[in-house]
């Protein structure tokens, strides 16, 4: 039997715009009508384009599988040729990304990660320290610097915020921002307009910081000073602004999906006292304030380590990946034509009653009953782009949690706490606050 065209659109698409702005408005909302109509393959419309969105874990394998043969990630994601450039390592097409894939790994690896999780294991320790004694901490906003801080100082140097002056977060934050997969890249919409012009401002002040590691390389070495020896020995063209563009990159690297799932890991521990005791249990049976939280320790907190998992399952950031075809593609009985995104969906793949038994709910034990769900999880996507900085996430996730879990009494004050529906990430929306007091040592 002939394969059949596109999947069934989904209702309601107006002229012109289609479902575009009810997809910018609510994309969770848009994505939950499609299934609710149509079941695991339906069409959007994004202006005009036609959008298949495949859900379930086979054609997440294929869409994974495909990637750099029938589909392209960079022709996916024109915001990030617009923030890094053309010759990005992500969009410049794959002979360059394998060309690149060397600096691509090295903050990923040995020292400059350990360097990474010790700087991390620092800012926690302080983060906690700095709270006081009791008082109201609001999870979105804290973890956002809390994590900024520290991705900014792994890849551009310590000190390197104060050295940027009062107004340096403010201006990785409005970068950040631009880093929309949602919005057309050449929309001259407020928050990207903002966007292009930290990211000019910050791009200056990385190349700066490029050049000196060239004429005086800092020495023990850091993650910055191992990239510009890496760039210098490959000949990496224009490297200081690719170099430049590479640690923004990196500093911003998902900062906030890191922060944002923090905040919802905590969230859903506290609103599961009996996981949270099993978390505090497996720290020692008599946690106090002087038990050791450093990455070591915290690797070894398997139950942790699951709840965590479930926050990841239960809210990807990412509610859909994106590719675009390079050909006519066939898939589950579906054409795809040429030159069309396509996009698969972490959020409604994680709810499948076949994958995940009771899907709606939190139970981080059921990766202990099967420890294959987890590779149903689609949060860092899968394949040759898989996410690099996942381990990075979940430990910087854990630390951040076992110092609190450790240091405080804690109690959601939100105790229903929601995604926020505009954008085109599954982020916690604010407020969301926790009340805390310092555990007796
Ligand atoms: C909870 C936090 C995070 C989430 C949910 C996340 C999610 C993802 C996803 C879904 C992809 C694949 C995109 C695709 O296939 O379309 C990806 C790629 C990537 N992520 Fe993350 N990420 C997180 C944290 C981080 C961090 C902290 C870093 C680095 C500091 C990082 C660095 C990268 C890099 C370099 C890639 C590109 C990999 C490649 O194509 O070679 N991520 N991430």
């Amino acid at each position: 039997m002939a394969a059949a065209a596109l999947p069934p659109p989904v209702s309601g698409g107006r002229p012109l715009v289609g479902h575009g702005v009810e997809f910018l408005r609510d994309g969770v909302r848009m994505l939950e009508r499609g299934y609710r109509e149509h079941g695991e393959a339906f069409t959007l419309l994004l202006g005009r384009e036609p959008v298949p969105v495949l859900v379930g874990p086979e054609e997440a394998r294929w869409f994974l599988h495909e990637t750099g043969h029938s589909l392209s990630i960079g022709e996916g994601m024109d915001f990030l040729k617009k923030m890094f450039g053309p010759d990005f390592y992500l969009v410049a097409g794959p002979e360059e990304y394998q060309r690149q894939l060397p600096a691509t790994m090295l903050p990923f690896r040995g020292r400059a990660a350990q360097q990474r999780a010790e700087l991390m294991t620092r800012h926690a320790a302080l983060f906690s320290a700095r709270l006081g004694d009791r008082g109201t901490l609001e999870l979105t906003s804290g973890f956002a610097e809390l994590v900024l801080r520290t991705g900014v100082e792994a890849f551009l140097g310590p000190g390197i915020l104060e050295r940027l002056g009062p107004y340096a977060l403010r201006e990785f934050r409005a970068f950040a921002r631009g880093l929309d997969p949602v919005t057309p890249a050449w929309l001259p919409a407020p928050h990207l307009l903002r966007a292009h012009r930290a990211r000019d401002r910050l791009r200056t002040a990385a190349g700066t910081l490029v050049e000196e590691r060239l004429r005086h390389p800092a020495d023990p070495p850091d993650i910055l000073q191992e990239l510009v020896r890496l760039h210098a020995e490959q000949g990496i063209p224009a490297r200081r602004e690719q170099l430049a563009n590479r640690v923004l990159s990196l500093a911003l690297g998902s900062h906030n999906d890191t922060a944002s799932s923090l905040a919802w890991a905590l969230a859903d521990l506290l609103r599961h006292p009996a996981e949270l005791a099993a978390v505090r249990d497996e720290m020692g049976a008599d946690p106090s304030r002087t038990a050791p939280v450093d990455p070591d320790t915290v690797r070894k907190l398997c139950h942790l380590h699951r709840a965590v998992q479930e926050t990841m399952r239960l809210h990807p950031l990412p509610p859909v990946l994106v590719r675009r075809t390079l050909r006519d593609v066939e898939v589950a009985g579906w054409v795809l034509p040429r030159n069309h995104r396509v996009f698969i969906t972490p959020l409604l793949t994680h709810r499948l009653p076949r994958l995940f038994d009771n899907p709606l709910s939190y139970r981080p034990g059921r990766y202990l009953a099967d420890p294959k769900a987890a590779q149903n999880i689609l949060t860092f996507g899968g394949g040759v782009h898989r996410c690099r900085g996942e381990q990075f996430a979940y430990l910087d996730i854990k630390i951040t949690i076992a110092h609190l879990v450790r240091d405080f009494d804690l109690e959601l004050l939100d105790t229903d706490p929601r995604p926020v529906r505009k954008m085109g990430r599954h982020c916690l929306q604010g407020p969301c606050r926790v009340a805390y007091r310092r555990r007796a040592v």
